[in-house]
């Protein structure tokens, strides 16, 4: 198959997973005028993922960015799908399940199965190396990390990452597709937290020993990030935002992978993650949401 063919509209693209990110990469592409299968482990969790689109869909509309019926165009293009089987017609695919490699290689080994052997297969880990989710499938060299950031509908990054194998024609491919959702692409080789994640997380963790050390509170902490270097958030507001185990998991991950003491995670941090302190998910974090 020709790669280009793929980034035809109303072709298909199947998205793995509903959740924070998963829906936003689904509704970026059925903007994109892709028909987008969109799976998940239960019908109530696609559900879920289909009303965030509608609602942030309908946000849209009232801003007046795009009409009721745009609306209803974009929303017939999302197709809820429970079988995993139903992927066999999709050219392109955007895993987004939780960041357990158990999970992601039951995916890839079903996709592995019932995809075309050309189907482009990526990945929005922030943590897993993209070279063993490729090493899964038999044909690694389509295999690709597509790392968005949250919220996906806003942020206009996007990472793509080449794992040993991955061909140049499918990091060509996942480039363009990107550009074609409106994002911009940075290619990145696979290391441990690409870019992104080996500079946030680290700012982050030091945020948090600050914190720990009592050297300011955490508001003013996330005061001088804010004024003092002009970021929408500050560090312990988007600790909060991402998930404090996402964050805990990266610094692992970077801990492990470099066996450098620098990435060494604030003991406030794991205490947080045990306490079930994740931030807004579970509505307490550094700061409270109930
Ligand atoms: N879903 C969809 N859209 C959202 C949203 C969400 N969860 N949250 C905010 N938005 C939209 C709003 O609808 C609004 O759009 P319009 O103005 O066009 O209506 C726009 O974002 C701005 O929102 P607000 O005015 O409510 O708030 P804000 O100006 O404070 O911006 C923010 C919110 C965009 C989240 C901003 O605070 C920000 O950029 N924060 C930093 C986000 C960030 O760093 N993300 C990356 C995290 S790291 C990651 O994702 C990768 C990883 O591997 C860990």
């Amino acid at each position: 198959m020709d790669d280009s063919q793929v980034l035809k509209e109303r072709k298909v693209v199947g998205v793995v997973g509903g959740g924070t990110m998963g829906h936003g990469i689904a509704q970026v592409f059925a903007q994109s005028g892709f028909e987008v299968k969109l799976n998940d482990i239960t019908s109530e969790l696609i559900q879920a993922a289909v009303k965030r689109i509608d609602d942030n869909l309908s946000r849209s509309v009232e801003k007046g960015r795009i009409s009721k019926e745009e609306k209803t165009e974009i929303l017939s293009r999302v197709v809820p799908i429970r079988d995993l089987e139903d992927f066999r017609d999709a050219l392109f695919v955007v895993e987004a399940v939780i960041e357990k490699i158990e999970a992601k290689t039951a995916v890839f080994k079903t996709l592995d199965k019932i995809c075309s052997k050309d189907t482009i297969l990526t990945t929005n880990t922030s943590s897993i190396p993209i070279t063993q989710i490729a090493s899964l499938v038999s044909n690694p060299q389509r295999v690709a990390g597509m790392h968005f950031f949250n919220p996906v509908q806003v942020m206009k990054l996007v990472e793509v990452v080449k794992g040993m194998q991955t061909s140049e024609s499918t990091i060509e491919t996942v480039r363009l597709m990107s550009k074609k959702l409106g994002k911009t692409p940075v290619v990145v080789s696979d290391s441990p937290g690409f870019i992104s994640n080996r500079i946030l997380c680290p700012m982050i963790n030091e945020a948090i020993f600050a914190l720990e050390e009592g050297i300011a509170s955490k508001e003013d902490i996330d005061t001088v990030m804010k004024l003092g270097m002009n970021h929408p958030m500050g560090p312990l507001e988007l600790a909060d935002f991402v998930g404090l185990d996402v964050v805990l998991d990266v610094l692992e991950v970077l801990y492990r992978e470099f066996q450098d003491p620098k990435y060494r995670a604030s003991p406030l941090l794991r205490k947080m993650v045990r306490a079930g302190y994740l931030g807004r998910k579970t509505r307490k974090g550094f700061y409270d949401y109930s």
